[in-house]
C-alpha cells in the first residue's frame, strides 16, 4: 500500500478534524472530558495552534492523541490501530477543521 493509493484515504489526504476526528468521539467521551476541559467537541479548541499542554504548538490535539495513542483514554477499551492512523494523518496534513 503506498501513500497515494486512491483506496486508503486515511493516509493520503488531507485530514480534517469535522470529517474525522470528531465523528469519532462519542457523546460520553465529550461529556465527561468538558468537566475537565478538555473539548473534544469543539473544532476551535482541538485546531488551536496556540495551545500549549507542554507541546510547542497545537497543544490540545496533541495531549488528546498521547492519551489515545498510549491506550490512556478513553477508559472502556482503546481506539482501533486505523483510528489511531487517521488521528495520526491529521495531523501531520496540518491539524485543518
Ligand atoms: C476518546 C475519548 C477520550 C479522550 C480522547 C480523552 C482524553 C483525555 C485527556 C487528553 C486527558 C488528560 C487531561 C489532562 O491532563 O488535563 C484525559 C483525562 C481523563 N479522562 Fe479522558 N478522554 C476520553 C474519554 C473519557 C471518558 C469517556 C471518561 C469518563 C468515563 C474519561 C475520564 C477521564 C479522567 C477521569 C481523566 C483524568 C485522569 C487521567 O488522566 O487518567 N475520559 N482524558
Amino acid at each position: 500500500m503506498t501513500q497515494d493509493d486512491p483506496d486508503d484515504p486515511g493516509d493520503s489526504t488531507v485530514g480534517s478534524y469535522a470529517r474525522d476526528i470528531q465523528p469519532k468521539f462519542r457523546p460520553g467521551d465529550v461529556a465527561c472530558m468538558a468537566r475537565k476541559r478538555i473539548k473534544l467537541g469543539d473544532a476551535t479548541w482541538m485546531c488551536d495552534a496556540a495551545a500549549s499542554f507542554g507541546f510547542a504548538d497545537h497543544g490540545n490535539a496533541r495531549i488528546v492523541f498521547a492519551k489515545l495513542s498510549a491506550k490512556a483514554m478513553p477508559p472502556d477499551g482503546p481506539w482501533p490501530q486505523d483510528w489511531l492512523d487517521t488521528y495520526r494523518n491529521w495531523i501531520d496534513t496540518g491539524f485543518q477543521p
